[in-house]
């Protein structure tokens, strides 16, 4: 093994594509930022309970997935596989639920960790940009979060990207739902685990990717046909908003989801150039977790985009974002005395808000010119002995070549105005 290697399942973002993280951040946190969400920042990790019993006992997250420490002092910890625990966990923490204001509307953006089998687009260390609307049950605010994340997308340039919709029903209709599935499931010919997985959680059955499998299932009974009626109209009314707001889905009843907290409302967002790992984003309705950490009753709704594979979707439909150029301005020294007096410039440039980079290690004319280029400036300065002698500098214009002397005191000036 090779001593610069990143761990198994991990990678590190380095320029220039780590700009392209950045931008896709900044693009997906956007609308949240605009439409009433706080940021929040939690823990990397937390107390393995917590996500034992907010996650699930039953998944694969908890029971395979999860990295679990005990530290020198004897506390049970996991570095957190996913937010949404953390994010409830602190809001109650901080009583945020009880400032009279709710929904309490939160976004946040961070590293993620899963002990799952590398392959394309699934990795051990992961990020995602994520929301989560606390303690107010309104189809309106489900509605919300998924136009919300549609608006990301679209503003990123996406568009080969499907948004798959269910509703799994309350804690009044769902165990129903679950016995007959069971009941249907037991006489099916499954394999040891998946027997064992339709006494942990049936639904995930519903989930099995393998083709023989699904062919058993043609005649599963339907979560739809069990729903009560409250979750039917709270689904109708959350479809009829996001319809009418112009977003396009596809109803999926098979659409289970990884995490045992759902209730009512679940979506996912996939996308068609991924391959296996298809799914960009997901989330829903989790109106039961609180009281299983051990709050009140507070119903919410949440989503998490996964930034890694929002790249990869870009880079799946070609999408070249619109990066603003680092650098304005590159400074080129050619001597000591030009280097000090150029540094200044750099130094005043900076101040004045100009992105401004200098030609450092005292390199030759042919060097620094390339490093110019490479580092996109719009303009560069150049200055030897004699120009300083006559007060000037070389000012170039890397996009139509041309260059003249200005004055060196009004150099700042004059290239604030040329960037407008
Ligand atoms: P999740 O579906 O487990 O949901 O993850 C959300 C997104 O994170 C996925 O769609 C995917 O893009 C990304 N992701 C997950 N695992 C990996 C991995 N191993 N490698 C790369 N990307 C990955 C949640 O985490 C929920 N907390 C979402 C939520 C928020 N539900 C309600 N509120």
């Amino acid at each position: 093994m090779s001593t610069f290697q990143a761990p198994k399942g991990t990678y590190d973002l380095t320029p220039p594509r780590s700009a392209t993280f950045l931008a896709v951040r900044e693009a997906i946190s956007a609308p949240l930022r605009d439409s009433g969400y706080g940021y929040i920042e939690t823990p990397g990790f937390e107390n393995v309970e917590l996500f034992a019993r907010g996650v699930g006992e039953s998944t694969d997250i908890v029971t395979k997935e999860m990295y679990t420490l005990t530290t020198k002092g004897g506390d049970q910890l996991a570095l957190r596989p996913e937010g949404t625990a953390s994010v409830l966990r602190a809001a109650l923490e901080a009583n945020l639920h009880k400032a009279g204001n709710l929904p309490v509307k939160l976004w946040y953006s961070g590293s993620y960790y899963r002990y799952e089998r590398p392959q394309a687009g699934r990795y051990r260390h992961f990020s995602q940009v994520g929301a989560e609307a606390i303690g107010t049950e309104d189809p309106a605010l489900d509605a919300e979060l998924i136009i919300l994340a549609d608006q990301a997308y679209r503003a990123l340039g996406l568009r080969q990207f499907r948004i798959l919709l269910n509703s799994l029903g309350d804690k009044e209709c769902r165990p129903v739902y679950r016995e007959a599935l069971q009941t249907f499931l037991r006489d099916l010919d499954l394999d040891e685990e998946t027997r064992r997985r339709i006494e942990i959680n049936p639904l995930r059955v519903l989930d099995d990717k393998r083709a023989d499998v699904q062919k058993q299932l043609t005649d599963a009974p339907k979560l739809r046909d069990y729903l009560c009626d409250a979750c039917k109209a709270y689904h109708e009314e959350v479809r009829a908003l996001i319809t009418a707001a112009g977003v396009v889905f596809e109803d999926d009843e098979k659409l289970v989801r990884g995490l045992d907290y759902y209730t009512r409302t679940t979506f996912e967002f996939v996308h068609d150039g991924l391959g296996s790992q298809s799914a960009v984003g997901g989330g829903g309705r989790y109106d039961g977790l609180s009281e299983m950490i051990g709050g009140p009753e507070l119903p919410s709704v949440g989503w998490a985009l996964g930034v890694d594979r929002t790249v990869l979707a870009l880079e799946a439909e070609g999408v070249e974002l619109d990066l603003p150029a680092v650098t304005s301005v590159y400074a080129v020294p050619l001597g000591d005395e030009a280097r000090r007096v150029l540094f200044g410039v750099v130094t005043e440039l900076r101040r004045a808000g100009i992105a401004a980079d200098f030609a450092f290690g005292g390199r030759g004319l042919k060097g620094a010119m390339k490093s110019a280029n490479r580092s996109g400036a719009r303009y560069t300065l150049v200055a030897g002995e004699r120009d300083l002698a006559e007060g000037v500098v070389q000012l170039k214009d890397m996009e139509s070549g041309e260059q003249s002397a200005v004055p060196l005191a009004g150099a700042a000036a004059e290239l604030a105005k040329r960037l407008g």
